[in-house]
């Protein structure tokens, strides 16, 4: 049995896996990092691969970019698959000034502009997104442990990339001050697209979820790490996302 989605058949995908949005970057991670990955699907060129990890099965599993194109394929995972650790391996846009481009972060909550809390619990709550504790832990060690610094906080989940948060006159500012400054102040690091999802989806199927980034460009200082460098050189951070989900 397959999913929509997903041509894997059940028992091909491991209950641990990495998710990059980028297709290239699935087969960049199965290629360099996972011993006789086995592609598993390339339904619409959305690349998913099994492999092992110092002897331990791991998947990797491309999602695309936004909260739906991730939702379903993570969905499907959780639901058809019985996957239960999964790490999104992705990228983001530094906001605080503590943040530099390169920086490895992790998300230990996410906050959101997408109504997929409002879906789920309508206005009774405003649920918090959080990251599973466990990985939170196992992964901050594990980068002490590589001696690579990492940053831990909230990150803003956007549904759209081009909005008007950095304006101070855009419909969240209030001509003195832009949301994106607002959010700085309130804590959030940085901006990307999928990890609310994940902790929410996680949380309903009661697995284990944990957001990593790189940070790509920077909101800013407007200084920007090449396409090219962003599909292959973020070993660091999937360094630490293999460590934390074999463990
Ligand atoms: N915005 C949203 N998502 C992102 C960004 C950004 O600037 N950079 C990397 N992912």
């Amino acid at each position: 049995m397959s999913s929509p989605h997903n041509a894997a058949n059940v028992g091909e995908i491991a209950e641990r896996i990495l998710l990059p949005g980028d297709p290239l970057r699935a087969k960049y991670i199965a290629e360099n990092f996972l011993e006789g990955a086995k592609l598993y699907t390339d339904i619409r060129n959305v690349y998913g691969y099994t492999g092992k990890y110092k002897g331990v099965e791991v998947s990797v599993q491309a999602t695309g970019m936004g909260i739906p194109s991730f939702s379903i394929y993570v969905y499907e995972l959780i639901h058809t698959y019985g996957v239960k650790k999964l790490i999104r391996v992705g990228s983001c846009g530094g906001m605080h000034k503590n943040v530099k481009i390169r920086d490895v972060l992790i998300a230990q909550g996410a906050t959101t502009d997408s109504s997929i809390v409002h879906q789920v619990f309508g206005g009774a709550v405003n649920y918090s997104l959080i990251s599973d504790f466990d990985l939170l832990e196992k992964a901050v060690a594990n980068a002490r442990k590589l001696k690579l610094p990492v940053k831990v906080g909230n990150v803003i989940c956007t549904d759209r990339f081009y909005n008007d948060y950095g304006d101070v006159n855009g419909i969240f500012g209030d001509g003195k001050r832009s949301l994106n400054e607002k959010l700085v102040q309130y804590g959030i690091l940085a901006v990307e697209m999928e990890t609310a999802a994940l902790y929410l989806l996680a949380a309903e199927g009661n697995v284990q979820g944990l957001g990593i980034f790189t940070v790509s460009d920077h909101l800013l200082t407007h200084e920007e790490v090449e396409p090219r460098e962003r599909e292959n050189s973020f070993n660091d951070m999937i360094k630490i996302a293999l460590e934390t989900v074999i463990e």
